[in-house]
């Protein structure tokens, strides 16, 4: 389709018109020149195809679909095949049920265990959330249906999330809030973005000309079009010059009308109108140019691979060798999840399930009993619960207790006050783990949870959110038909109080201050040298992996060198397991703060037992910078860096050493208030003042004592240096002697000038 001629044959009114939505879920039909309208839909881990009447509630049902596990789920499996795998299923249910877009997948950081959103949301980490983004993506995309990443950009909270401002360093933005969307957009392109509800330093990212034309298009060589999120628009003629081509669902007619009239009064340029036109008309004739709705969709199939999905993703946080269980013992079912698990989160991204596979109709035909021990919507436990729970774990061998968060804990549209689970849980398991000390616990929440009972239990599963076949792959994994490779994507800290955000999260009003900077999540717990509960990176298996001969191809590079690091992995217990390697990065001495380490690479790696393999990582310039906010550009600070190769990011089990030469040199400018650490550190400008500094140094050199000069000098020198370090070039006038000032300032133009 001629996009640009067909742009050309329409009204303004026509044109304004395609810049929102016809109602909550359609693009804007053009009847007149043969356009019609095109469906996109909520995702991202399964589809919420509504009918006309949208909402978030689940008062009007969506199609009867399949529930994958959740973000905060398949980000724990670091599989980029799996999450691709995922992708192409649910690009081909959008086929199947003539979906143009679906909306996701969801990239925002996790910055505090409270956000409610958490769950749909991948890691804490840039590097891990991009990976995992663009191979959804890709997956989705290869279908020939488009995503919308989304929320473009800095949501991390969900209170206030319509008004707040996330207010960030444009390092903080670079390093950790952008990273997710920029790799997706270079490494996927997604048909589509959606940019958040918040502010940005104080400008909706509805209307962020920075934001979403400068960075996003500019920088990064975004194609497709933006859509606002739902109700994101605030003043939509703004929104249209800043590069927000779609507004969902609709303005009711008001906003299209007001970017007529800014048109016609001057106010907006009509070619940025068409450009949004034909951007959305780009990706509405590439998905219609590309309809398959005869793609079948197996529905059952799909339950299978959520349920293969949900196993590569559950993460063992504790086992005394009490897992795997064997099928012939007497197993107690404790806990309402076991029957009904949570395994999705609440809001726009709730599907609608064909069925469900809960852990106790999973495990039939087993020696499992079972006791219902709470219940989750009351949120209570009775004294009868608890003791029909205790009963049956007394008689039992091993007793599993299912736990977590009920759907009123963790939602979109708000956040956790805390990061406790529901009490009657906890007296639950204690209860349990006093008269059966072979207690598993396994998990069903969104996000990190506090877990006073973690001492008095043998063994813990994370199962996290993991959609709706989560029973299946909970009983694999339990009794080792699966062997648990899933690694956390986030730090479960201590306590709440412990997360770097912890005092500034929520933010005063409508200012949400990012204060903590770069330092999110392991960042920050790492440079604080604390005590975690469980660290980003780390998961256990029921075999065992050696890490061994760490090569760096070069001990020297620049920064436009790339270095390949290879290191052999081995099995070395008696099982069939996944292990996934991680790279860490760290600048050994750095003038900016940085953190010790940061993920650059990773790979989930099969291996039999006894067998070894070879993984290779290619790092590059990116691998080793940081965001330089004087040049606004990636930059590398010459010298040392460590290659950190482990399991976790607190089970390193190899390190290696590279230095790398940048080859920018950063613009300096000196002034009579530039101090003489600064100066001496700069071998141009040393040269450049050489004669003045000579005179200063003499004018400033303490007269030696002659008797106890050879004693004294060391120690008199280092002192009078430590002093003078920090003293501005003008401080050396005031100390006299035969420094001329204008000699100096004209020594300074000429080291400016280059
Ligand atoms: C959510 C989006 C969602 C949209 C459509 C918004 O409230 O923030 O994630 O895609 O609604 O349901």
């Amino acid at each position: 389709m001629d996009v640009k001629a067909l742009v050309s044959q329409m009204t303004l009114e026509e044109k304004a018109g395609l810049c929102s939505g016809l109602d909550f879920w359609h693009t804007k039909p053009v009847e007149r020149l043969g356009v019609p309208a095109t469906m996109v839909s909520d995702g991202p881990h399964g589809l919420r195809k509504q009918d006309q009447k949208g909402d978030h509630l689940g008062v009007n049902d969506s199609i009867r679909a399949v529930c994958m596990p959740a973000a905060c789920a398949t980000a724990a499996s670091f599989d980029r095949e799996l999450i691709h795998k995922m992708g192409e299923a649910i690009g081909d249910s959008c086929q199947h049920e003539e979906l143009s877009v679906v909306l996701g997948p969801a990239v925002n950081i996790k910055r505090s265990p409270l956000c409610g959103r958490n769950f749909e949301y991948f890691s804490e980490d840039p590097y891990l959330a991009g990976e995992m983004s663009a191979a959804y993506i890709n997956g989705v995309q290869s279908r020939n249906v488009g995503t919308s990443i989304k929320h473009f950009a800095a949501n991390s909270q969900e209170h206030r999330r319509m008004s707040s401002s996330s207010n960030a360093d444009e390092r903080t933005l670079r390093e950790i809030y952008f990273p997710a969307f920029e790799t997706s957009v270079k490494k996927a392109q997604p048909w589509t973005v959606m940019c958040s509800y918040n502010r940005i330093n104080g400008v909706y990212a509805s209307e962020n000309p920075w934001l979403l034309t400068e960075v996003l298009r500019k920088e990064w060589g975004f194609e497709g079009y933006v859509m606002s999120d739902w109700g994101a628009v605030s003043d939509r003629v703004a929104g249209v010059a800043a590069g927000l081509d779609l507004e969902m669902p609709s303005s009711g007619g008001i906003n299209d009308r007001k970017i007529v009239e800014a048109v016609r009064a001057g106010k907006l340029d009509e070619a940025k109108v068409d450009l949004a036109c034909e951007r959305v008309l780009n990706i509405v004739y590439r998905y219609l140019e590309n309809a398959k709705p005869e793609t079948p969709w197996d529905q059952e199939a799909d339950h299978l691979l959520s349920a293969k999905i949900a196993s590569e993703c559950m993460v063992l946080l504790k086992n005394n060798g009490l897992l795997p269980l064997s099928k012939e013992d007497d197993v107690a079912f404790i806990g309402e999840f076991a029957a009904k698990p949570r395994f999705q989160g609440g809001g726009s991204s709730h599907i609608n399930c064909f069925k469900t596979t809960s852990a106790l109709k999973a495990a039939e035909g087993l020696k499992v009993t079972y006791a219902q021990g709470y219940s989750a919507a009351l949120d209570t436990a009775t004294d009868a619960q608890i003791a029909e729970a205790v009963e049956a774990a007394k008689k039992a061998k091993v007793a599993v207790v299912f736990a977590g968060l009920p759907d009123s804990y963790e939602s979109e549209g708000y956040d956790r006050t805390h990061m406790r689970m529901p009490e009657c849980q906890n007296r639950l398991i204690e209860a349990v783990a006093a008269v059966n000390p072979n207690t598993v616990v396994v998990l069903h929440n969104g996000s990190p949870v506090e877990m006073p009972w973690i001492d008095k239990v043998g063994a813990v599963l994370e199962a996290y959110l993991g959609g709706q076949a989560v029973g299946i792959a909970t009983v694999q994994v339990l009794f080792g038909d699966v062997n648990p490779s899933g690694h956390l994507a986030e730090t479960f800290p201590r306590k709440l109080a412990d997360n770097p955000s912890y005092l500034f999260y929520g933010g005063e009003g409508n200012e949400a201050d990012y204060r903590e900077g770069v330092f999110v999540g392991y960042r920050y717990y790492d440079k604080k040298e604390m005590d975690v509960l469980f660290p980003f990176g780390y998961g256990l298996s029921y075999t065992t992996f050696d890490y061994s001969n760490l090569r760096l191809s070069a001990s020297e590079i620049t920064d436009k060198d790339t270095l390949t690091v290879t290191v052999t992995v081995t099995n070395t217990g008696d099982r069939a397991g996944k292990t996934v390697v991680q790279l860490y990065v760290g600048d050994k001495e750095s003038t900016v703060l940085r953190p010790i380490r940061e993920l650059k690479g990773f790979e989930k790696v099969a291996l039999e037992p006894g067998e070894s393999k070879d993984v290779s990582f290619t790092l590059d310039k990116r691998s080793f910078a940081y965001w330089n906010q004087q040049i606004h550009d990636w930059h590398v600070e010459t010298g040392e860096f460590t290659i950190e190769v482990g399991q976790s990011s607190r089970c390193i089990d190899l390190t290696g050493t590279v230095t790398v030469n940048s080859t920018v040199a950063l613009p300096k400018h000196y002034t009579m208030d530039s101090i003489f650490l600064d100066i001496m550190a700069d071998p141009k400008a040393v040269q450049a003042l050489k004669p003045m500094l000579d005179a200063i140094s003499q004018t400033l050199t303490p007269i030696k004592d002659e008797e106890s000069e050879a004693a004294q000098s060391a120690i008199t020198e280092e002192m009078n240096m430590a002093m003078m370090q920090y003293m501005p070039l003008r401080g050396a006038l005031s100390f006299g002697g035969s420094i001329d000032p204008k000699v100096l300032e004209e020594l300074l133009d000429k080291l400016n000038q280059g």
